[in-house]
């Protein structure tokens, strides 16, 4: 039997809530669970959880088959406009950027906004501006398209285009949460936000509490699915604040999911963790790819109710549709 200090360090990845067509589903599952095992890489090494969090969601920024960095969804305009967030449970203290174009990796130059700004969130132009102060290396905008979100793109303003089925299709957004040897705590989130979204839209993603929360007293959050929704009820803070009432990471995120859903018919997804590395993958969506990194043993899942598992070392443990992960919300 394991005990509660024995689970630490921890990683889980999302790789986005909504419905994932059938011919990507292997690229999704295969993309988050490289996410999470580089993230534990950097745990199990001894290093930080935001350390962690940079990594996993790096990695699937740079992975054109999610709604971040490269493989982003275009704005109605047909251009790349990205969001992204960190924050640092142990200081509070966070980053974030809204709505910019030409940098591959959004989240890197969000923890730059947190540890070399005295602000919490930059966008466009001026986020842009510091990026170039910071070295960060600019690329073309076109390199973040591919093939696909602009197919997607084009077929959504179609005039027959069915635009619940549109969004559905490509709501994911990318995200992790990970707990460090020493319990520090931190969350990473970032996305290409809607389909065909208005320009200068921003979503859920770099407003703290919603794309997004840490704290190292009660746990953190990250979240993909509807942006307007998510942030009429500041979906990872009031996860939280289920946390802070008693409630396991697990029933707490449910809650979140099941109140945005009734209050505001928002779908989604979240990652969370707990100050002792207890976690959970939950969403309301049909489909949400999630992958966590704990004790050498890697846990993934696509679908309602599918918990496969793996060890770390190699050898596959058990492939099952189980328990813990995801049964059905109400
Ligand atoms: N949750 C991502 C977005 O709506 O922008």
């Amino acid at each position: 039997m394991l005990r509660v200090n024995d689970m630490l360090p921890v990683v889980v990845v999302h790789g986005g809530a909504g419905h994932i067509p059938k011919d990507r589903s292997e690229m999704s599952t295969a993309g988050v669970c490289s996410a999470a095992r580089a993230g534990y890489t950097i745990l199990r090494g001894g290093g930080s959880s935001m350390d962690a969090v940079l990594e996993a969601v790096s990695i699937l920024e740079n992975n054109p088959c999610f709604n971040a960095g490269c493989g982003s969804v275009l704005n109605i305009k047909g251009e790349v406009e990205m969001d992204a967030i960190v924050m640092d449970g142990l200081t509070l203290g966070s980053g974030a950027v809204s709505a910019v174009r030409n940098i591959a990796n959004p989240i890197q130059l969000a923890r730059l906004v947190m540890d070399k700004t005295s602000h919490s969130c930059l966008t466009a132009e001026g986020a842009s501006q510091f990026a170039r102060s910071m070295g960060v290396p600019e690329v073309s905008p076109e390199s973040l398209i591919t093939e696909y979100s602009h197919m997607r793109w084009a077929k959504n303003l179609a005039p027959d285009a069915n635009p619940v089925e549109s969004q559905m299709g490509k709501m994911g957004t990318v995200g992790a949460v990970a707990v460090d040897s020493e319990g520090n705590i931190a969350c990473a989130t970032s996305t290409g936000g809607m389909l065909n979204k208005m320009e200068g839209r921003v979503g859920d993603t770099p407003c703290i509490g919603s794309g997004g929360y840490a704290d190292n007293q009660v746990g953190a959050v990250s979240t993909t699915g509807h942006g307007e929704a998510i942030m009429k009820v500041t979906l990872a803070r009031l996860i939280l604040f289920h946390m802070e009432q008693g409630q396991s990471v697990e029933a707490a995120s449910d809650l979140g999911l099941a109140y945005m859903k009734s209050r505001v018919s928002g779908l989604g997804g979240v990652v969370s963790v707990d100050p002792q590395g207890r976690w959970a993958a939950r969403f309301s969506s049909l489909q949400m790819s999630w992958a966590a990194a704990q004790t050498e043993t890697l846990h993934y899942g696509l679908y309602v109710g599918e918990h496969f598992t793996q060890s770390l070392g190699g050898a596959p443990l058990t492939g099952s549709t189980a328990h813990l992960a995801s049964k059905p919300l109400g």
